[in-house]
C-alpha cells in the first residue's frame, strides 16, 4: 500500500505531537507544523517518517506554503490535521482586541485557509480533514472568561458540518476531535502557572465520569482512528474524546 501522507499543524507539542508519532507508528508519513523549530525538531527526533516545517497559520498565504511542502516532501495529501489553537482567559469586560484576533485567526481563518490549500491534493488522494475544536464547545453551557476560545471552536465545528457535505461530493471526509481536558501544559502557555494549571487539571478530573483527565495519546488515538480510511463511511461528525465531561 501507498504510505499516506499527513500535515499536522501544532504537530511539535501536545496533542499534535502524540498524533504525530502515531501516524508514524502506523507507517504514515508527517509534516508536522509550527512556529517553534525546537519543538518541531524535538517531534521528529528519531522519526524518520516524520518532517518539520515552520510556519504561522494565522499568516496570508501558510496554506499555501504548508500544502506545497507536504507536496514536496512526499508527493501526495492524504490527512490534514487542524489542530493548532490558543486560548486566552478573559471575561467580556476584559477582552483584548489583539488578542481575540489571534484566537480567531489561529483557531478558525487559518484553518480555512489551509483546507482551502489543500482541496485538490486531498480530492486526488481522497483524504480526510481532522478538526480538532474542543469539549467544551459542544452542549449549551457558558464558559465564563473564555468566551472567545469556546466560540472558536463551536465555529469550528461548524465548519466541519458544512465542509462536509460541501466536500463530499469531492470525495473528502471532514470530521472534528472534541478533545476534553488533556494534560499537554497547554494551561501554562495560555497564562496559568504550572501551580494553578495542576489545581486546574485536578479539579476537572474529580468531575470527568473516568476519573482522570486525558494524555495526548488518548486523543491522538481518535485522530488517527476518524482519519483512517476504512472509515469511510463516517464524516461531518463531532466526537467528544473527553472520558464523559461533557455529559455531566
Ligand atoms: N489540552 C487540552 O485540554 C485541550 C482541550 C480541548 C481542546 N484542545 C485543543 O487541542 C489542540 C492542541 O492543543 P494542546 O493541548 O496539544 O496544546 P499545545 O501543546 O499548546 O498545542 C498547540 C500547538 O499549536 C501550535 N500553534 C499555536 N499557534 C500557532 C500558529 N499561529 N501557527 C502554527 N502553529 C501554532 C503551537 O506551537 P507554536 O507555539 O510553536 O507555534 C503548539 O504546538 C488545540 O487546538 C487545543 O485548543 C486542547
Amino acid at each position: 500500500m501507498t504510505p499516506r501522507t499527513v500535515i499536522i499543524t501544532g504537530g511539535g507539542t501536545g496533542i499534535g505531537r502524540a498524533a504525530a508519532h502515531r501516524f508514524a507508528a502506523q507507517g504514515d508519513r508527517v509534516l508536522v507544523v509550527g512556529r517553534t523549530a525546537a519543538a518541531l525538531e524535538a517531534a521528529a527526533d528519531g522519526h524518520d517518517r516524520i518532517r518539520t516545517l515552520v510556519a504561522d497559520v494565522t499568516e496570508p498565504g501558510a496554506g499555501e506554503k504548508v500544502v506545497e511542502a507536504a507536496l514536496r516532501a512526499y508527493g501526495r495529501l492524504d490527512v490534514l490535521v487542524n489542530n493548532a489553537g490558543t486560548g486566552t482567559f478573559a471575561p467580556l469586560a476584559k477582552l483584548d482586541r489583539d488578542a481575540t484576533q489571534q484566537q480567531l485567526a489561529t483557531n478558525l481563518v487559518g484553518p480555512a485557509f489551509l483546507a482551502q490549500a489543500a482541496l485538490d491534493a486531498l480530492e486526488a488522494a481522497g483524504g480526510t480533514i481532522v478538526n480538532v475544536s474542543s469539549a467544551g464547545s459542544l452542549g449549551i453551557q457558558g464558559f465564563p472568561d473564555n468566551s472567545v476560545y469556546w466560540a472558536t471552536k463551536a465555529a469550528l465545528n461548524h465548519f466541519t458540518r458544512t465542509w462536509a457535505v460541501e466536500l463530499a461530493p469531492r470525495g473528502i471526509r471532514v470530521v472534528s476531535v472534541a478533545p476534553g481536558v488533556t494534560d499537554t501544559g497547554i494551561g501554562e502557555r495560555v497564562g496559568m502557572s504550572a501551580d494553578e494549571y495542576r489545581a486546574f487539571l485536578d479539579r476537572l478530573a474529580e468531575r470527568i465520569p473516568l476519573g482522570r483527565v486525558a494524555t495526548p495519546e488518548d486523543v491522538a488515538w481518535w485522530i488517527t482512528t476518524l482519519a483512517d480510511p476504512a472509515g469511510r463511511y463516517m464524516t461531518g461528525a463531532v466526537v467528544p474524546v473527553d472520558g464523559g465531561l461533557s455529559l455531566t
